[in-house]
């Protein structure tokens, strides 16, 4: 990406600026700067300071917390349109999980100086990542309670069902939805360990429901997860 104006294009098809003006387009696109990441390559890590903030722009993106004791905890899974790291550049502190790109990803980078600059000439960016944060809260609460609630099997349930509708959300059909993922990346982000994940996910394969491959599960007919969300 050379010029302004390409910038311009690629950040009107990203939440969350893609309600704004040209004009206002073009003013982000003047301090985007465009990354891109492996497969398992770190962005940036719990703990650094940071000075910047990011947009998904095409590939996804882990987001952990890691235990003393070594146990990871996935705090999500971002998709191309999802800001991160803003925690940093509005909280004044150290980066408050890692976060690693989960295949080839690229992102635009915007510094916290600019970020802010932007904002005060255009406050609808900060409406959109206003409801970017609500929703993450609402999400953060539903986790809390599943994680206090619900079984391991119900939480594995849920979690497959949330990887479903996200596919789904970028085309996938209704049935036989393929989820890119390794069984560790499921067990973390159900908040469990990966033998007990693995375990209910064999149980999930002998009834029907899924298919396991290497790195991936195909859920054969996703309403039939919600039986076991209990
Ligand atoms: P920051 O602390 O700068 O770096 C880590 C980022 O992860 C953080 O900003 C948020 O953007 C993002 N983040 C932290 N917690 C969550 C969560 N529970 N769900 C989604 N994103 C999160």
């Amino acid at each position: 990406m050379s010029t302004g104006e390409d910038t311009s294009d690629l950040l009107a098809n990203i939440e969350p600026f893609s309600g704004l003006e040209p004009r206002e387009l073009e003013q982000v696109a003047q301090v985007a700067v465009p990354r891109s990441f492996d497969r398992g390559e770190v962005i940036f890590r719990e703990g650094d300071a940071g000075d910047s903030c990011y947009v998904v722009r095409t590939g996804s993106v882990s987001l952990r917390r890691e235990h003393i004791d070594g146990r990871t905890l996935a705090l999500s899974e971002l998709r191309p349109g999802s800001m991160f790291g803003e925690l940093t550049i509005f909280g004044c502190q150290t980066r408050s999980a890692t976060a690693e790109a989960l295949e080839a990803t690229s992102l635009v980078a915007i510094l916290s100086a600019d970020f802010q600059r932007v904002i005060r000439s255009s406050p609808d960016i900060a409406l959109k990542m206003l409801e970017a944060l609500a929703n993450r809260v609402r999400r953060a609460n539903e986790r809390l309670l599943q994680q206090s609630f619900q079984t391991v099997a119900g939480r594995v349930a849920s979690t497959l069902l949330t990887q479903v509708i996200a596919r789904q959300a970028e085309g996938a059909p209704a049935t036989q939805v393929l989820v890119r993922a390794t069984q560790a990346e499921i067990a973390q982000l159900a908040g469990t360990s990966r033998e007990s994940a693995s375990r209910f996910l064999a149980t999930l394969a002998r009834e029907g429901v899924v298919e396991l491959g290497r790195g991936k599960v195909t859920v054969h007919e996703p309403e039939r997860l919600r039986g076991f969300i209990q």
